[in-house]
């Protein structure tokens, strides 16, 4: 009897699958990175090829360390990082341009126009999300129009977009010999082009952006036993495993965290962060900057919505002091450095590369240092650093509060970040509630796996899943409210700078 769910996570920076137990126990994982490819300032792609490559290695590579098979598999979940747009040719399994990334701000006059232009209305009311580089929609726009022969092939139903769920999926069941073109209504309601509502494709939308209805995937539920097939025998798995979980990365981190009930949330901490605060089957609508989204589907349930404030970049800062500003030789050891000094001392770093999401929408933004003398150092960047991650996310909590009435009691929160001790503890200190850590940080994975495996009856229900959260760390606040205020108004005041500087 299979007795074990696996997860894709293809994430912005790397693939892996992990292997979970009934007890949502992992097993096994694989990792691995692809190139993040920077043609010009702004420009971030992907080779999708070497992401599906490497997907199938993880995949290998995971069953061969936990000593496993894909028949001991019930069923494989897909996680992704979102809005990430491909567009390939059915025929052949060949994208058209590598895959323009969520980060990539190529876009923005596309988005600055549909804004001018009036549009930037409908796009809120019926998708949920401002006009902004973030989304799918401007950037399938842009392969439309700049790259050769797209949209004639598009028109014939020969050109065909997803998110990297999609192309996973897609290349799993079968490639260009029958390849399933599916994705969920949570990677879909990041497009710009979903209505929220109905949670299909709108017409309206679609002509805005002059987008073919043929070149769209068809949206399912997050978690369905019949919507996106089995793995194909000739691929990786080599086993028809049935894959019936999808849904973006942090809405599985939302599911990993068991946040089911209207007012629970999680914060997860990757190369961005992301803070999703469930609001049930009630749509909300944010008047502070947040998005709209919805936070998952089970099966012919109604679909649960969340708010969510986006952060474009947090752990990428850190990976920025390593691999351009190179003060550091590997991610961790910011800890290290932060360590070196007490305190910031008046440094602020607003690291607004991808202009700057949540609550602002400025994508015209740009990053800054502020407050620098002789005296600092590497120690006070990398603190400012550390604290620029956490300021982010007290600017989405104070929006949240706004929109929703909720406080926050404790931020749930996981990911990579959270194993850096110093980080968490300035989170709590920031915000002035107690931060907690589950036992399984790798909550993204988790999620898809829950999605996969409550498809096929291997987990009950929602209550069942719950019972498996349990708390590994908890930080709490120790700063001063005056200290908390004083340094929270300078942040703001840095942000300002980020503005000020493109007006
Ligand atoms: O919206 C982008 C997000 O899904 C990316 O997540 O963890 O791959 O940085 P991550």
């Amino acid at each position: 009897m299979p007795e074990f769910v696996g997860a894709v996570d293809q994430g912005t920076t790397s693939s892996r699958f992990m292997i979970f137990d009934h007890a949502g126990n992992q097993v096994a994982m694989h990792q691995l990175e692809h190139t993040q490819i920077l043609p010009r300032p702004g420009w971030v792609e992907h080779d999708p090829v070497e992401i599906w490559e490497r997907t199938d290695s993880v995949m290998q590579n995971a069953f061969r360390q936990g000593g496993l098979s894909p028949a001991d598999l019930v069923a494989i979940g897909i996680t992704n990082q979102r809005e990430t747009t491909v567009v390939w040719d059915r025929r052949t399994g060949r994208p058209y341009y590598n895959a323009i990334v969520w980060q990539d701000t190529r876009t923005d006059s596309i988005a600055a126009a549909l804004e001018r232009d009036g549009h930037g209305e409908v796009i809120r009311r019926k998708a949920g999300l401002p006009p902004a580089t973030y989304f799918s929609g401007g950037k399938i726009k842009w392969i439309l129009e700049n790259v050769e022969g797209v949209r004639a092939d598009a028109e014939q139903g020969h050109a065909i977009f997803g998110t990297t769920d999609c192309w996973v999926l897609w290349n799993l069941t079968g490639g260009p010999d029958g390849g399933i073109h599916a994705t969920d209504v949570t990677n879909a309601s990041r497009t710009m082009l979903m209505n929220l509502e109905t949670l299909d494709w709108d017409d309206e939308l679609l002509a805005l952006f002059g987008i073919p209805r043929a070149m769209l995937p068809v949206i399912s539920p997050s978690s369905h036993a019949g919507a996106y097939g089995t793995a194909r025998t000739s691929g990786p798995l080599r086993t028809a495993v049935p894959i019936t979980g999808v849904l973006g990365d942090q809405h599985a981190a939302t599911v990993g965290q068991v946040c089911f009930a209207p007012g629970e949330a999680k914060n997860t901490y990757g190369t961005g962060n992301f803070l999703v605060l469930n609001t049930g089957t009630t749509l909300v609508r944010s008047r502070h900057g947040l998005l709209s989204t919805v936070a998952y589907q089970f099966g012919d349930s109604p679909a649960v919505y969340a708010l969510e404030g986006s952060i474009a970049v947090t752990g990428s800062a850190v990976q920025w002091l390593r691999d351009q500003l190179k003060i550091i030789d590997s991610a961790p050891e910011v800890e290290r450095l932060a360590r070196t000094v007490d305190d910031s001392e008046g440094v602020y770093f607003v690291p607004a590369f991808s202009g700057l999401f949540a609550p602002y929408w400025r994508s015209d933004a740009r990053g800054a240092i502020v407050g620098l003398a002789r005296y600092h150092t590497n120690g006070h960047l990398a603190r400012a650093t550390l604290e620029a991650i956490c300021y982010q996310s007290r600017d989405v909590v104070e929006a949240m509060e706004q929109d929703s009435g909720v406080h926050l009691d404790v931020l749930k929160v996981d990911g990579g970040v959270t194993a850096n001790d110093l980080c968490m503890q300035t989170q709590a200190d920031v915000l002035g509630v107690p931060v907690s850590r589950p036992v399984v940080a790798e909550t993204t994975a988790l999620g898809a796996a829950y999605a996969a495996g409550l498809a096929t009856g291997f987990w009950r229900d929602e209550d069942e899943l719950r019972l498996h959260w349990q708390e590994s760390k908890r930080w709490e606040p120790s700063w001063t409210e005056e200290r908390r205020a004083e340094g929270y108004a300078g942040w703001q005041k840095a942000v300002q700078r980020t503005l000020d500087w493109v007006d």
